[in-house]
């Protein structure tokens, strides 16, 4: 017998399933060419049960959802001083791919941003290499990611936005590293190939202060989870991050590829994945989805 919980979220996956508005990222040529009709949604409880509805198995480039999640490892191996010094954690306002930084510090403004998310790699590169950032990635999901080769090759070729950012961070002396190479472990960070059940893990993992549900490991100490899951809920969705904390309620981060996750703590992972984007670069379908879902299961954290 299907369980109370596959059942609603068969529903909601229904009730947004027609929905067909946004555009692909084609700004990264890859994903311009990814199948606009994917759509999934999933679950994990505090016990490590996973729940899903629609293409749970396809996977896609975890993009931006990397970010929270990098920034944990960052936390977790550098310290928060470190980590402070180079990117704040203030909402900046603008969208995520914008050169903003703060007067004084020169600090990006927070890790969700690109130019953050690139300082936040960047301070972690100087302490660890790449196989440690991807093996806390795996961490957080529970198996071993792989790395869409394709989706790298295509914006470390293309993405001279984000090898200017790379280079700004440089510049402000924010850490010593060649900002080509920081550029280029950044887009890698990006590829990493993900399911909505793998997202829905990795999100429970931070709701639950930093234990893995399902491989029960310890993957970050819980005030890394409070930090993190705290900038998610002012940051994670750039400048649309007041109408949806307002509107929905829920710490959550988007990702280019179409994924969206969000964690309440003690309570609940969540994750979504329709590769349609709207003008903030959030899932469209995703977006409903979280909608519905906060709506109908109270999830408002207020
Ligand atoms: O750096 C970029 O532009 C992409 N690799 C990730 C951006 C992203 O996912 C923005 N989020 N919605």
């Amino acid at each position: 017998m299907k369980s109370p919980v596959n059942s609603f979220l068969e529903r909601i996956y229904a009730s947004c399933k027609n929905e067909d508005s946004g555009n692909l990222a084609d700004y990264i040529p890859e994903l311009a060419s990814v199948d606009p009709h994917r759509f999934a949604i999933s679950l994990c409880t505090p016990d490590g049960t996973v729940y899903s509805a629609g293409d749970c198995d396809a996977l896609f480039s975890i993009q931006s959802i990397s970010k929270p999640f990098v920034y944990a490892l960052a936390l977790r191996e550098c310290g928060y001083d470190t980590v402070m010094a180079a990117v704040g954690v203030e909402p900046s306002g603008d969208p995520y791919n914008e050169a903003s930084l703060q007067e004084g510090t020169g600090r990006p403004d927070n890790p969700m941003i690109n130019i953050g998310a690139i300082a936040t790699h960047g301070v972690l590169r100087e302490t660890v290499g790449w196989e440690s950032i991807y093996s806390g990635l795996c961490e957080f999901a529970g198996r071993e990611l792989e790395i869409d080769e394709a989706v790298y090759e295509s914006e470390v070729n293309t993405g001279w936005r984000n090898l200017a950012l790379a280079s700004l961070v440089r510049a402000n002396g924010i850490f010593d590293a060649d900002p080509h190479d920081v550029f280029a472990g950044y887009i890698r960070q990006c590829a990493a190939k993900v399911t909505v059940n793998d997202l829905s893990v990795m999100a429970m993992t931070l709701a639950s202060g930093g234990i893995n549900p399902v491989t029960e490991e310890r993957v970050i100490p819980e005030w890394v989870a409070r930090q993190v899951l705290s900038v998610m809920t002012t940051c994670g969705m750039y400048d649309a991050a007041g109408d949806w904390l307002t509107g929905i309620g829920i710490p959550a981060k988007s990702g280019v590829g179409g994924g969206l996750v969000g964690a309440l703590p003690g309570q609940v992972g969540i994750s979504a994945f329709s590769p349609r984007l709207d003008s903030y670069g959030h899932s469209v379908r995703g977006v409903k989805a979280f909608q519905k879902m906060s709506e109908q299961l109270n999830l408002h954290i207020m």
